[in-house]
């Protein structure tokens, strides 16, 4: 092909998929995702959260060289500014793609301040850094630590089978909607027969929190949980549909939509960057 019909084609394409994005632009959200060099300072790929241990470290830093700034107490702040200084440019260095948005002359700078105590120049300086900082931030950070850090379900199965995490949730929601169905047509037994098998399911999901929640341990389900079962139990029994209904709606919230507040949600989200999908896929939507 000639040159010119070449960068014909090329243009065109840019202009269709420009056009196709634009049209689209109210149901398509653009954001940056970090990239996969990050990976390696985070588990399980690391043993500790490194990247997130040297950020605690940098905001520490921040503080401290401010508060010798303004104390002008030279001999700490050009020891913690040096410290500061070390953690800024290690960003660059376990995560080269980011390398380029450091910004090495304010934070020499910064340093050349500190040790000639020059504490005003100091102060200005990290109100700068603050702003790189964020910029920084905005772009990435809580991408990161959905892809990162959200608990990853993928793999948890129902406690003592193969069934996936998913399949197990789908059947703890039909247990809950047979026993309003029973409840609403009057067919009590059916209702507490679900509501027995679901008591038991619930607390096969409770063995669940321990592979990961081994040193904050989750009791699952607890006292408040247990107690709603038994008063469901009671409106089946001898209670008003309305109660039945009251005590099903509890049930539902505390144990099924306080950990869908937290789990839920985050693995979910972070099922949005891990999982790649298609083009077609998302034009179809
Ligand atoms: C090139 C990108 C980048 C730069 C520059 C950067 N950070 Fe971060 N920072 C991140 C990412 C990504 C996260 C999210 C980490 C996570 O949540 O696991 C983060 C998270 C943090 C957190 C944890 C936030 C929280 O409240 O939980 C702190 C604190 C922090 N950064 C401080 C700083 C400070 C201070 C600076 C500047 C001196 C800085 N960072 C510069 C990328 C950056
Ligand atoms: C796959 C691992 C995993 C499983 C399984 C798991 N958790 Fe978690 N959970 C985490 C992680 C990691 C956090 C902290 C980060 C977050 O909020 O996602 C957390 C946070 C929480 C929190 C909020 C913070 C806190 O400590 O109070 C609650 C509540 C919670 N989990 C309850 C549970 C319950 C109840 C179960 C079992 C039914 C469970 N989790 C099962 C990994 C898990
Ligand atoms: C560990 C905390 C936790 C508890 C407790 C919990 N869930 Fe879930 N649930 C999740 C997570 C995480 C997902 C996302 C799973 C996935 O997409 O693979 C989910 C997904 C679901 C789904 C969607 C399944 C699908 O097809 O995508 C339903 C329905 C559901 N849960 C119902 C329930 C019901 C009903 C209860 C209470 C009896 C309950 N869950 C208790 C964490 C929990």
């Amino acid at each position: 092909m000639r040159w010119p019909y070449f960068i014909f084609f090329q243009f065109l394409l840019i202009a269709v998929v420009g056009t196709l994005v634009y049209l689209h632009k109210d149901k398509v959200v653009m954001l940056k995702t970090p990239p996969a060099s990050l990976a390696q300072w985070y588990k399980p790929e690391n043993k500790r959260q490194v990247w997130l241990h040297n950020m605690f470290k940098l905001r520490r830093e921040l503080q401290a060289v401010r508060l010798y700034a303004n104390n002008q107490d030279a001999g700490h702040l050009q020891q913690w500014a040096a410290d500061l200084s070390e953690h800024y440019l290690k960003i660059g260095e376990m995560v080269p793609e980011w390398e380029r948005k450091l910004d090495k002359k304010l934070i020499d700078g910064l340093l050349q301040s500190a040790s000639n105590m020059h504490y005003q120049e100091v102060i200005e300086a990290l109100d700068e850094l603050n702003n790189n900082c964020d910029s920084c931030h905005a772009d990435y950070r809580v991408v990161t630590q959905l892809v990162y850090r959200a608990a990853d379900f993928s793999s948890v199965k129902v406690p003592g089978s193969s069934i996936s995490f998913k399949d197990g949730m789908k059947d703890l929601t039909a247990k809950i909607n047979l026993i309003k169905i029973a409840s609403d047509d009057g067919q009590p037994g059916v209702a507490l027969a679900a509501m027995t098998s679901l008591q038991k399911e619930v607390s096969a999901l409770g063995e669940t929190c321990v592979n990961c929640h081994e040193k904050n341990k989750k009791e699952f389900p607890d006292s408040a949980i247990n107690a709603t079962f038994g008063k469901l139990k009671q409106s089946l029994l001898t209670g008003t549909a309305k109660e039945q209904g009251q005590e099903l709606g509890t049930l539902a919230v505390l144990a099924c939509a306080q950990c869908h507040g937290t789990h839920r949600m985050a693995y979910e989200a972070r099922n949005l960057f891990v999982e790649k999908r298609s083009w077609r896929e998302l034009m179809k939507h």
